[in-house]
């Protein structure tokens, strides 16, 4: 028998700050994750200069450069949103402003964005497709 609509139910979109709230879980992980590699990568030096050149070699390409973007983009908005949260935990009455100050940290992390993809990402393109840009 064809479903009817009403049992198919509706997908469940959350609310911008359960989003919010994630995403600050998620880069707050990623961020501790990647100083965990980086404390080991560095320490490398240890053995000296080329064990440390050795692994370093590791980083160079396209790959990690996305990874590295990304990066870029997860301490971007854990700091941004992170700030947020501290004006409202420090200034409860800010809260009544809540709607507009994400909107505007969401604006100030994407705005941030625009140059950063653009110079890291130009690196991307250079090194997967040998352009010169
Ligand atoms: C300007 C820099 C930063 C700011 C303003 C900031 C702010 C915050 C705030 C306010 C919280 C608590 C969130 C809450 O109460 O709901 C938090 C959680 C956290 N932050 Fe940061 N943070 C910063 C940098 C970092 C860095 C560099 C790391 C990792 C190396 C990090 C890792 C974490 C983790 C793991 C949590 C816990 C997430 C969770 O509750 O599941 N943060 N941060």
């Amino acid at each position: 028998m064809a479903k009817r609509r009403a049992d198919v139910g509706t997908l469940y979109k959350g609310s911008p700050g359960q989003w919010s709230w994630l995403a600050h879980r998620i880069t707050g992980l990623a961020v501790t994750l990647f100083l965990f590699a980086h404390v080991v990568d560095t320490a490398v030096v240890g053995w000296g200069p080329d064990a440390y050149n050795r692994v370093t070699e590791v980083y160079h390409n396209w790959v990690v450069r996305v990874l590295e973007l990304g990066l870029v983009a997860a301490v971007l908005y854990h700091a941004i949103n992170g700030t947020k949260i501290m004006v409202f935990d420090f200034w409860p009455s800010t809260a009544r402003y809540m709607k507009p100050i994400s909107a505007a940290s969401t604006v100030l992390f994407l705005g941030s964005m625009v140059p950063i993809t653009w110079i890291m990402g130009r690196e991307i393109l250079n090194l997967a497709l040998g352009w010169d840009l």
